[in-house]
């Protein structure tokens, strides 16, 4: 008889970094390898059952597209929670990531949730073992795990590493989110 509570989500960052992708596999448990970019915003909703709450969340999926920046404000406008994704296998994603970061600190609700989300991880080759000194980095990656985890902390935002594409750590988002947000 837990209570229902609505809350409202958006979705940031840059053209192609997997928002959408995030949302379709959290919503629907699916993934697309060439999925579309979005065109304006999609609308989508879920819910996420906690011991004493149930938080039902009303996404909105911004494009990151350039052209669509300007629309940005209407999704954010009186948003409880906002999930800023990069990709990091891409660097100049997560500086964007930083720039909405600021926006929503300076136009945002001063109590929005912001989470964090570096998403396909799957891109990122494990280190090698040992041997060669040189096979130690994990390639593929541009942006080291505790770089973003220092600025979320600075910042104070979650912060999360995700695979749209595997499934890795998305419902986490979601639901660490849902914890953050007051029964009011
Ligand atoms: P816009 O709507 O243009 O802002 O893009 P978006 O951020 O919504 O990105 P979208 O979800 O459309 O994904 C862009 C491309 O990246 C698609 O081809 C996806 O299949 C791919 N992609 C998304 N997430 C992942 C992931 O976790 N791993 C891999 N390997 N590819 C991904
Ligand atoms: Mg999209």
């Amino acid at each position: 008889n837990a209570k229902t509570i609505q809350v409202k989500l958006v979705l940031l960052g840059e053209a192609a970094v997997g928002k959408s992708s995030l949302v379709l596999r959290f919503v629907n448990d699916e993934f697309q390898d060439n999925k579309e970019p979005t065109i304006g915003a999609a609308f989508l909703t879920q819910k996420c059952r906690l011991e004493d709450k149930i938080i039902k969340f009303e996404i909105w999926d911004t494009a990151g597209q350039e052209r669509f920046h300007s629309l940005a404000p209407m999704y954010y406008r009186n948003a409880q929670a906002a999930v800023v994704v990069y990709d990091v296998t891409k660097a100049a994603s997560l500086d964007k990531a930083k720039s909405w970061v600021k926006e929503l600190q300076r136009q945002a609700n001063p109590n929005i949730v912001i989470a964090l989300a570096g998403n396909k991880v799957d891109l990122v080759q494990p280190a090698g073992e040992g041997e060669d000194e040189s096979f130690e980095m994990e390639s593929g990656r541009q942006v080291p795990t505790e770089e973003a985890k220092a600025y979320s902390n600075e910042t104070g935002l979650l912060f999360f590493e995700t695979s749209a594409k595997k499934g890795d750590g998305v419902t986490n988002v979601f639901t660490e989110i849902a914890k953050k947000i007051p029964l009011e």
